[in-house]
């Protein structure tokens, strides 16, 4: 931390915000495309839209419904709307959190509470996932005094199902799927592991943190996009990130489960304390209504048709990638990506040097460790012009990292670091 006193005065917002893009001077230019990761950009209108209904439910609060019925209204319709998408029936019930951690947060304590009323037997609650889970369920876990077993994945990049069967133990409670995973971007066999849960008793949770607002619009443009949703037996509960291919403002997801009668597992009450009855279904209390709003506005605004565009728009930038990329020499696509995440592995090169050099090219470079790879994370409406620049400065760093034989001198990978 850098000494600094609290200023004593104050600043004009002239001098200030000149401040404030000083500091930025560094950021990534996300808009010319140069991450793949953190910023999902659907163009100036519906950003304009996004921060135009945010300012006006700026100091609005979610914690009050009661005050804000304009803020109850939006959350009833985001979650319809969602369960509208996610295939979920007229049973199903949801909540708007402030991000993918705190969907699987809840999800992970409403089936925690669950399953101490359905299955009192229970020790020590326990969740198998595939290895390529998020660690969102790791992080929760550690909240919530659960445990995660993480099952390394098959050939293909999926969860191993049979693999999962055989980890599940008395203290199984809940099993996990992503739709799709983050390091490789593929859909798990979402309708086996309903059936292993139903089996077996378990809670299955759908991680369409990524793919819930993008998946059901690309299988509508044509693509072949498995059954991952409400519609798979045994899919309790599925988070679906608002802040990712919902084109919102940062801080709004949703986390929807598939019955009412889950809901008094996901609330917290509370009425020990002088100022009455305190009833929340987030881990958040108070919540930022400018979130709620911009995401109702974005999703009002874009509509079905809006989504179809965006979505046809990243998936043709994905298809040219995957193409183009596939012909570099010495670099091949990990796996078989279902949506617009991608791994770029190395084939007789140092994957990291290639990650090296793309980075002195002024790219943001991603990387993952197993297989080692270049990760093109999110890939969204800032990438579609520069999909080309990409791929020359690609096939650059591959070209010179043979020529010269370079080695990396990091073969750390991050992210949220
Ligand atoms: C599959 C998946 N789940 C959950 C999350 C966590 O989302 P957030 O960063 O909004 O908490 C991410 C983030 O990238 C993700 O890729």
């Amino acid at each position: 931390m850098t000494p600094t006193r609290f200023p004593q005065s104050g600043l004009a917002p002239t001098a200030l915000y000149e401040e404030m893009e000083a500091a930025r001077a560094n950021d990534v230019d996300w808009r010319r495309g140069r991450v793949a990761l953190y910023v999902h950009y659907a163009g100036e209108d519906v950003l304009e839209v996004a921060k135009e209904a945010y300012r006006r439910f700026f100091s609005e609060n979610g914690l009050g419904l009661k005050a804000f019925p304009s803020l109850r209204k939006f959350e009833e319709d985001i979650i319809a709307w969602t369960a509208d998408l996610l295939g979920a029936g007229p049973d199903a019930t949801g909540v708007v959190t402030s991000g993918g951690t705190e969907s699987i947060f809840l999800a992970m304590k409403t089936a925690r509470d669950w399953a101490r009323v359905e299955r009192p037997q229970v020790k020590q609650p326990e969740v198998v996932a595939p290895v390529s889970a998020h660690p969102a369920f790791d992080k929760a876990a550690h909240y919530l005094c659960m445990r995660v077993r993480r099952i390394p994945v098959g050939a293909d990049f999926r969860a191993d199902v049979p693999a999962m069967a055989a980890a599940i133990t008395p203290d199984t409670v809940m099993l996990v799927g992503s739709a799709p995973s983050f390091p490789y971007g593929v859909i798990e066999g979402i309708p086996a592991l309903g059936a292993l849960a139903r089996e077996r008793g378990l809670w299955l949770h759908v991680d369409a943190c990524v793919g819930g607002f993008l998946a059901p619009f690309v299988r509508r443009l044509g693509y072949p996009i498995p059954p991952f949703d409400f519609s798979v037996q045994g899919v309790r509960s599925m988070s679906a990130d608002l802040h990712k291919y919902g084109f919102t403002a940062k801080g709004a997801s949703v986390l929807l489960l598939a019955e009412q009668s889950l809901r008094p597992f996901l609330t917290f009450e509370f009425d020990n304390w002088p100022r009455g009855k305190y009833a929340v279904a987030t881990f958040a209390g108070s919540r930022p209504g400018g979130a709620i709003a911009a995401a109702w506005a974005v999703m009002r605004y874009l509509g079905v048709e809006g989504y179809l565009r965006l979505a046809k728009s990243i998936m043709e930038t994905r298809d040219r990638l995957v193409r183009e990329i596939g012909a570099i020499p010495g670099l091949y696509i990990v796996g078989a990506p279902d949506l617009s995440v991608l791994g770029v592995g190395g084939r007789g090169l140092d994957i990291f040097a290639v990650a090296e050099e793309l980075g002195r090219r002024g790219w943001f470079v991603s990387t993952m460790t197993d297989p080692p790879g270049i990760h093109l994370g999110m890939l969204t409406l800032a990438h579609v012009a520069h999909a080309g620049e990409y791929v020359r400065d690609l096939a650059a760093s591959a070209e010179a990292v043979r020529a010269q034989n370079l080695q990396a001198r990091s073969r750390e990978a991050s992210y949220g670091v």
